[in-house]
């Protein structure tokens, strides 16, 4: 496991690389929906990713999310990749994005790997070992006081189609916090609650490749990823809050009164 740990991280060094060749460049705009947009960098980062996993791994499944799954003879183990996490912000010239690659066995997260190449930060995790940041122990944050606490959230591509319960839960959480912020990439937001920048982190409507090795990393990190009510976190289900553990159960509270709200005034 060790070895395929250090070809995951290898890998996302180089696709983060890769992005880089085209940051404030004229992109090449593709649009999957009305805001949802696909760039050249996406592409050719999704391109290195599966070519390295498909020599050196040729059995393995692949779900990249430009591509979608692909079996490689067998479903499982399967890569789990966003080759560009923050494309908006990469499209308008904002540095602000990343790499995201996961290995799923038996339904687990076992590795992740995400690499911000602005920064030149590696976010990795192998379940049980613990998570990392350029090689260096993280943890998650102290902090007990959501008035004392910096959020994160993000809004789904259909927001202007769906804005309930999303925007109710966005001001619920910024009277309650010192601060939320959206920075546009989910899978930095999680890293972030891992290293203890970000206190907690919650959004919905995600997919897969948005979380899956965030999610390991928080948790190897000391953090705790459940659905909105507390439940078990999926990465193919709808909810995901990610926080330090101590502000959990008050962030739940919060999430969730609103959702009884919204049910409420449907009644
Ligand atoms: C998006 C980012 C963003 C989140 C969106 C995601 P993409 O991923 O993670 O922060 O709010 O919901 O879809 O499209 O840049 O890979
Ligand atoms: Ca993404
Ligand atoms: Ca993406």
């Amino acid at each position: 496991m060790e070895e395929i740990y250090k070809f995951a991280i290898k890998v996302a060094y180089q696709a983060g690389e890769e992005l880089m060749k085209f940051l404030f460049q004229p992109h090449q705009i593709d649009y999957k929906g009305e805001i949802n947009i696909v760039t050249e960098a996406d592409l050719a980062s999704e391109r290195l990713i599966k070519e390295a996993i498909q020599n050196q791994y040729p059995q393995h499944a692949i779900l990249a999310e430009e591509s979608g799954l692909k079996e490689g003879g067998k479903t499982e183990p399967k890569w789990i990749i966003d080759p560009l996490d923050g494309t908006t912000n990469f499209a308008h010239g904002l540095p602000w994005f990343c790499v995201s690659i996961a290995l799923e066995i038996d339904g687990e997260i076992v590795l992740g790997a995400i690499y911000n190449p602005v920064l030149k930060e590696m976010f990795s995790a192998l379940k049980g070992q613990g998570a990392f940041l350029n090689d260096k122990p993280i943890k998650v944050s102290q902090t007990k006081n959501l008035l004392k606490a910096l959020l994160a959230t993000g809004f789904p591509y259909d927001i202007q189609k769906r804005p309930e319960p999303v925007l109710s839960r966005f001001k619920a959480m910024i009277l309650r916090a010192r601060g939320v912020r959206r920075a546009g990439s989910a899978a930095l937001d999680l890293c972030y609650v891992a290293c203890g920048r970000f206190d907690g982190f919650w959004e919905e409507r995600l997919h897969p490749w948005d979380t899956a090795a965030g999610k390991l990393i928080v948790e190897e990190a000391g953090g705790r990823v459940t659905d909105f009510k507390g439940d078990k976190y999926s990465i193919y289900g709808k909810e995901i809050l990610a926080t330090n553990g101590f502000l959990h159960e008050d962030m739940i509270k919060i999430l969730t009164s609103v959702q009884e709200g919204v049910n409420n005034e449907k009644n």
